[in-house]
């Protein structure tokens, strides 16, 4: 029997990635994101269904990431379902909005990504376009959070971009300084994705180049917690959940792999077998995709796989 006909219904990933809107405050250049006008697709009620399905069906940890998640209004109704339902919450924000919305939110979050893209407001701010405060932000957003909801988790998000990848080691001091207000530190490879690909030229850097500024962070600060997160990691780990409601997975070089929709979710109607590979040059930053090839067969594991014309796509994202 084929793992779907044993479940009768669809299994999904430990771990999803929801973007509860494609909104933002800030202009980033390099942001992989969804193109910041497509206009949220669900509801608050809406959301509530897709999360309670997927924890229903195996997921046990969601993070809320963007666009930016705290330009919604009603995002605090739907983070403290998420945390009702007994997931792990993670929140990925660029905290502007944080000390506004913390009572709505920060009590049922186990987990906040703040980023940092520069070791001082100017040098933050041609990364992170759009506000000169976002840098002191994320650097009280740190305080604040160990002093008020010591329960949390603090994961520092740097994209290593050709912009920064001269300030890295700064980043590096600042954060030393300030060591006991976060507890690991993210370093992306820029990866040219959307609004990000569409501005390639300015950040791509050589894959060599940032297994270079890793190597050099780790010499210098051994005891921090580091974790790379280099471009092609992303393929086949992710489960996403689009603003406008579409499940898509990370395929190879930056494509997706679109799975469904969530109407099909909660109606019981997904199919892997019906899943398709959008071609990167024309992925949804470039509006229509266009569908590229095979099905998606689960395999014995619970891994699934797409056989496309050109590769083989491993989802590690661990179907149950
Ligand atoms: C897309 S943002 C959404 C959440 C929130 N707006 C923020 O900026 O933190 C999530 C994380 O992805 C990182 N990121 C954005 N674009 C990226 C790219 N092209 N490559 C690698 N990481 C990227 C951001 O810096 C941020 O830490
Ligand atoms: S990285 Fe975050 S803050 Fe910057 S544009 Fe993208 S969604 Fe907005």
């Amino acid at each position: 029997m084929d793992r779907l006909e044993k479940y009768g219904s669809l299994p999904l990933p430990q771990s999803i990635d929801v973007h509860p809107t494609a909104a933002c405050n800030l202009k980033c250049s390099f942001c992989w994101g969804p193109v910041h006008t497509i206009p949220d697709g669900l509801t608050a009620e809406q959301w509530k269904q897709v999360l309670q399905v997927c924890s229903e069906h195996g997921t046990r940890s969601v993070v809320f990431t963007g666009g930016e998640p705290l330009v919604r209004k009603d995002i605090g109704d739907i983070i403290k379902f998420a945390k009702e339902l007994g997931l792990y919450v993670t929140l990925s924000t660029n905290t502007l909005l944080l000390k506004k919305r913390a009572r709505e939110v920060l009590p049922y979050v186990d987990e906040i990504g703040i980023p940092l893209d520069g070791s001082s407001a100017e040098s933050n701010a041609r990364m992170r376009i759009g506000s000169a405060y976002a840098y002191e932000s994320a650097i009280m957003a740190m305080h604040f959070v160990k002093q008020h909801h010591a329960h949390i988790e603090v994961t520092i998000r740097t994209v290593v971009s050709k912009v920064n990848s001269h300030d890295i080691s700064n980043i590096g001091q600042v954060l030393s300084d300030l060591r006991s207000f976060w507890d690991r530190w993210k370093l992306y490879e820029f990866n040219p994705i959307s609004i990000g690909d569409m501005n390639r030229n300015e950040h791509e850097l050589a894959h060599d180049m940032f297994d270079e500024i890793v190597l050099a962070i780790t010499q210098r600060w051994p005891e921090f917690p580091i974790v790379p997160h280099p471009v092609d990691i992303r393929t086949g780990r992710y489960l996403f959940i689009g603003p406008d409601g579409e499940l898509f997975a990370a395929g190879p070089h930056g494509s997706d792999v679109i799975v469904g929709s969530w109407r099909e979710l909660v109606e019981g109607r997904l199919r892997y077998d019906q899943a398709q590979v959008v071609d990167p040059r024309r992925n949804r930053a470039h509006g229509v995709p266009r569908r590229l090839s095979a099905p998606i067969h689960l395999t014995a594991d619970g891994d699934s796989l797409v056989a496309g014309p050109y590769y083989r796509l491993v989802l590690k994202c661990r179907f149950r």
